[in-house]
């Protein structure tokens, strides 16, 4: 006998009912402007998705400087704001909660992108090894990024409550905080790329200080109840490196245990970046870090509907992510309740260009199901 599905099964995070447990994760895919302002493409392709339960909108930088890649979008301008309210709306359209995901790179940027032309800053000169940046001209190595100064910090600490300020302004419902693949909250958790030894380096308590105080900052305009947090405790893709990661997460994860959390959003060890690999040797369980918190967790990551099902009935999870099969199928959930077949990812348009491989991927017709 067919067991009942929880992932239609309705749920309360921040406070807000939601239709169902699946969720659109977030995926970056570069339609903005070259100025970071969202477009009517992408209000037509979040409105074809809006089937999710929660929709987390793709990274979303804070400033011109958090940047890696060009046509990704921002928060940070009053032209932002005002272009984004119709892509939000277009997303709630079937009741779904909308987050906006704020977005800084750290040193995974490239002076070719960035404002002053100079070298990306993050929290210790250390540049990446092992993986290339993605230039207009071919992969290219990172560059050693520049030390940031406290002053520094503190402005971009500001610079992420402003950005929240402004998704509220947009019509947002809540902000998710990009703290995982490396990124550069990730990069003042790991040791690897942390060698400050000012108050933001050394100990765990100082390199979870950067997050903490982003989270503060951001709850001065929106309820704590209304902030998701986002990690990948067991990759190390874009060398993201840390003497004892499972110290590091779960440790990070206590600490935001009593903030009053939207949700923690978990990746699931197999994935790098965006695409799939071996479980790391030394991957911490997802079932392990997600007991450690005290509020709804998302688990995102290599999964289809059998395998959410069993999350969700595992206790492991509370909603699912669902990326790579959510680009393909604008219209997942209505295939996984009608069990319809799914349509293949196409490589051709992920990141950039116009409407092919972005809102050209086929909706069952209503009256089929
Ligand atoms: C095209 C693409 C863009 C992505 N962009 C982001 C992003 O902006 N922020 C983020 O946290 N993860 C990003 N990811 C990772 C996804 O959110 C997700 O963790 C990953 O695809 C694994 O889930 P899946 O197996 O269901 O696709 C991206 C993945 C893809 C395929």
């Amino acid at each position: 006998m067919e067991r009942r599905s929880r992932l239609f099964d309705s749920v309360v995070v921040g406070g807000q009912p939601l239709p169902n447990r699946i969720v659109l994760p977030p995926l970056t895919r570069s339609r903005a402007t070259d100025h970071g302002v969202p477009t009517p493409l992408m209000e037509e392709y979040y409105r074809q998705r809006s089937g999710a339960g929660l929709v987390i909108i793709e990274g979303t930088v804070i400033t011109p400087q958090a940047t890696a890649y060009p046509r990704v979008p921002g928060l940070y301008s009053a032209e932002q704001v005002a272009a984004w309210r119709p892509v939000v709306a277009a997303a709630k359209r079937d009741g779904a909660a909308v987050y906006a995901q704020l977005w800084h790179v750290g040193r995974q940027s490239h002076s070719s992108v960035q404002p002053d032309g100079l070298p990306p800053k993050a929290p210790s000169p250390i540049p990446i090894t092992g993986f290339q940046y993605r230039s207009a001209n071919g992969r290219i190595p990172y560059e050693t990024p520049r030390e940031l100064t406290t002053a520094e910090i503190a402005d971009i600490v500001q610079a992420y409550g402003t950005a929240a300020r402004n998704a509220v302004r947009a019509g947002f419902d809540g902000v998710e905080l990009h703290a995982a693949n490396g990124y550069l909250v990730d990069q003042f958790l790991n040791d690897g790329s942390n060698h400050r030894t000012d108050q933001y380096g050394g100990p765990l308590e100082n390199r979870t200080r950067f997050l903490l105080e982003v989270i503060a900052e951001m709850a001065r305009h929106l309820p704590a109840g209304r902030i998701g947090v986002r990690l990948s405790p067991s990759s190390d893709w874009m060398d993201a490196h840390d003497s004892d990661k499972r110290a590091l997460y779960s440790a990070v994860v206590r600490r935001l245990n009593g903030l009053g959390l939207a949700y923690l959003h978990l990746v699931e060890p197999e994935i790098a970046g965006s695409t799939t690999v071996d479980r790391p040797a030394d991957s911490i369980p997802t079932a392990s870090l997600a007991s450690l918190f005290d509020g709804a967790v998302i688990v995102t990551g290599g999964h289809d509907q059998e395998s959410g099902e069993r999350l969700l009935a595992d206790g492991i999870a509370d909603l699912v992510g669902f990326g790579r099969l959510f680009i393909a199928n604008p219209d997942l959930p209505r295939r996984f309740r009608t069990r319809a077949p799914l349509e293949p990812l196409r490589p051709a348009g992920i990141y950039g260009g116009g409407p092919e491989g972005y809102t050209d991927y086929p909706s069952l017709a209503i009256s089929g199901v």
